[in-house]
């Protein structure tokens, strides 16, 4: 096989882990948005999506696509020299979205791993919690406009439709706002239960 085959068979595996992963990350972003409704809310959700994405099939699949976009992510780094402006978000933002993936996906399983329900709660406590919100705040904010920009970078290259990659990037980082907005109540701060608390305390002090 020469090189240039096994770079289009990487770029294909990437596209269609990534279309895996974005029907995940569509109803994923969703549930996160049900928290400006409150954290009942956002658990009742969470428990309809997980009926689907917690069965051991589905969610092998889905930590398979993980393991997958992330490691052909790296590869197609170095097939060739990016130089617009457009390749540069795609590559920059899809290096943060594999260190997010990487530290997100562990620290679910980890928490799980403990025997923690990793609800809105787990995610709210990094937030919400003084001093790791400090962390958490912009690691958040700027994983779900790292979604956005990345598939607007995309849809610039293949379109050259500048409209409607504007768009597309500027949805996403209005849904992280809301998002941050949601977890910690508009920054007035939300109370969360002794076991998230702990959990994010032994790693982040405070
Ligand atoms: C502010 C944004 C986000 C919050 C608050 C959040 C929160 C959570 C929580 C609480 C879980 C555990 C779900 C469960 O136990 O059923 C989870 C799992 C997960 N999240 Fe996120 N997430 C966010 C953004 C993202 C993004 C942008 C991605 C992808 C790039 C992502 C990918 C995943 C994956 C793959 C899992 C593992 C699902 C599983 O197998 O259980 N998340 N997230």
């Amino acid at each position: 096989m020469t090189k240039s085959t096994i770079s289009a068979y990487t770029k294909a595996g990437h596209y269609w882990s990534g279309v895996t992963l974005a029907v995940f990350i569509g109803f994923h972003l969703f549930n996160q948005l049900v928290s400006l409704v409150g954290g009942n809310a956002h658990i009742m959700v969470m428990q309809a999506f997980r009926s689907v994405y917690r069965h051991p099939v589905v969610e092998t699949m889905l930590l398979a696509a993980v393991a997958f976009q992330v490691m052909t992510g790296f590869l197609l780094i170095f097939t060739r020299k990016r130089s617009s402006l457009a390749e540069k978000i795609q590559v920059y933002s899809g290096l943060y979205l594999s260190f997010f993936l990487l530290f997100h996906v562990g620290a679910v399983l980890y928490g799980r791993s403990l025997g923690l329900d990793t609800n809105f709660y787990f995610a709210a406590a990094g937030l919400n919690i003084y001093p790791a919100t400090f962390f958490f705040v912009p690691y958040y904010f700027l994983a779900v406009s790292a979604i956005s920009l990345h598939v607007a970078a995309i849809h610039y290259i293949k379109t050259g439709s500048l409209r409607w990659s504007r768009a597309i990037a500027v949805t996403g980082v209005l849904a992280a706002v809301l998002i941050i907005s949601g977890f910690t109540n508009g920054f007035r701060w939300r109370p969360m239960p002794p076991a998230n608390k702990q959990f994010i305390r032994q790693s982040f002090g405070g």
